[in-house]
């Protein structure tokens, strides 16, 4: 199947009993057995449940995994990743991870013996530098949130194969899906996603997403959703799924849209800075242009009037809706330093907090260009 055929029919033919277009929601925790320890594939909705099911084998095809896994969100994803590891390892993680993240990794995983250090990953000598012999995961996110930096995965692919013994890289494709960039095609070796933003695309979920190649993996990550038990309910597989089935030619609007507002703004004189992946001011354009099909439909700016001012704009949008999250049809508008990443504004990788994070969405990019032009009037 090609890519935009898998976002409508992968893992979800009609229903056999029923023949449903649509994949049912199976509401149920438990499933009747036919004898003692006899199940018809399904015993218990923490283990597995139909419309999860679904769900895992369409994000497997989408990111060209062996298997899929969804958690109840993209934390949970991450967390559960983690889990690989033991303590003692070391993890080398990019320095400008989402603060959600950062936070898991430090107040939360680093207490239970895990060893971070972070480093800028666009830069490949910094992670040749920062590999030990006890690092057993790289941490990339690319683009990243809320600064939109773009690290070379098949660069860093390759510096991890060539190590003793290779760690796991693992890619958060949130800001990307699947459909801009396919990591494990790359040489990732797991991609996570918070399925919240952009797959699901209407602001209506809270979900997370492990995908990944091999059986080793397969059985001891299942073993972890399981395990831990984070995992999502009908309902929310459902939406996911529904989402799903739209995810490119959203894609393509939200990069349309933003690509055009990138350009205007990069052009108005009280915005000192644009960060957007294929802009060519960026940094890492060329290596955006190379993995990424388009550049996605996050653009980041700096206003000449420092945090007052962000503030202001923020406050003064109509359309552009003052809130946190990312990835919806409907535009919103953010300062991390105070709303997204708070949780971070004491560590060394503190957001700027003149930094506006604007999230594109599908509406006519007209309206959007006016309503920012207001809001910076
Ligand atoms: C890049 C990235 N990864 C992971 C997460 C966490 O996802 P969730 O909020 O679904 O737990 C977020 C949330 O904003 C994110 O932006």
């Amino acid at each position: 199947m090609n890519f935009e055929t898998a976002c409508v029919h992968a893992g979800q033919p009609p229903d056999p009993t029923t023949g449903a277009v649509m994949m049912p929601i199976y509401q149920t925790a438990t499933y009747v057995q036919d004898g003692v320890g006899q199940h018809r594939g399904y015993d218990y909705s923490r283990t597995g449940n139909p419309t999860r099911t679904a769900l895992e084998a369409c994000l497997a095809a989408l990111e060209g995994g062996d298997f899929g896994l969804a958690f109840a969100s993209g934390m949970a994803a991450t967390d559960t990743v983690l889990r690989l590891l033991a303590p003692r390892d070391h993890i080398l993680a990019g320095n400008d991870v989402y603060g959600g993240t950062f936070r898991l990794f430090e107040r939360v995983l680093r207490p239970y013996g895990l060893d971070f250090t972070y480093v800028d990953t666009t830069d490949l000598n910094q992670v040749r530098s920062g590999l030990r012999p006890k690092t057993r995961m790289i941490w990339l996110e690319t683009p990243t949130n809320p600064l939109l930096n773009v690290s070379d995965i098949s660069a860093i692919a390759k510096i991890a194969r060539d190590t003793h013994t290779p760690p796991y890289l693992v890619v958060d494709n949130t800001f990307a899906t699947p459909y801009l960039q396919r990591p494990l095609e790359m040489g990732a070796d797991i991609v996570v996603h918070s399925t919240t933003k952009y797959l699901s695309g209407h602001s209506d979920v809270v979900g997370g997403a492990v995908v990944a190649r091999g059986a080793s993996l397969r059985e001891r990550l299942a073993y972890l959703q399981n395990a831990v038990g984070a995992v999502p309910g009908p309902m929310d597989c459902f939406l996911i799924l529904r989402g799903i089935k739209t995810l490119p030619i959203r894609m393509i609007r939200h990069s349309e849209n933003a690509t055009a507002i990138a350009d205007y703004l990069a052009k108005h004189p009280k915005v000192s800075r644009v960060l957007y992946p294929f802009h060519p001011s960026h940094p890492s354009a060329e290596v955006a242009r190379r993995q990424m099909r388009f550049g996605g439909g996050m653009v980041s700016i700096m206003l000449r009037g420092g945090d007052e001012e962000a503030r202001r704009v923020a406050e003064s949008t109509r359309l552009f809706a003052l809130a946190e999250s990312l990835g919806g049809v409907e535009s919103l508008i953010e300062v991390p330093a105070i709303m997204t990443h708070a949780s971070i504004s004491n560590s060394p990788f503190a957001i700027d907090p003149g930094l506006l994070r604007l999230s594109v969405g599908i509406e006519s990019v007209d309206d959007l260009l006016a309503d920012l032009e207001e809001a910076l009037g």
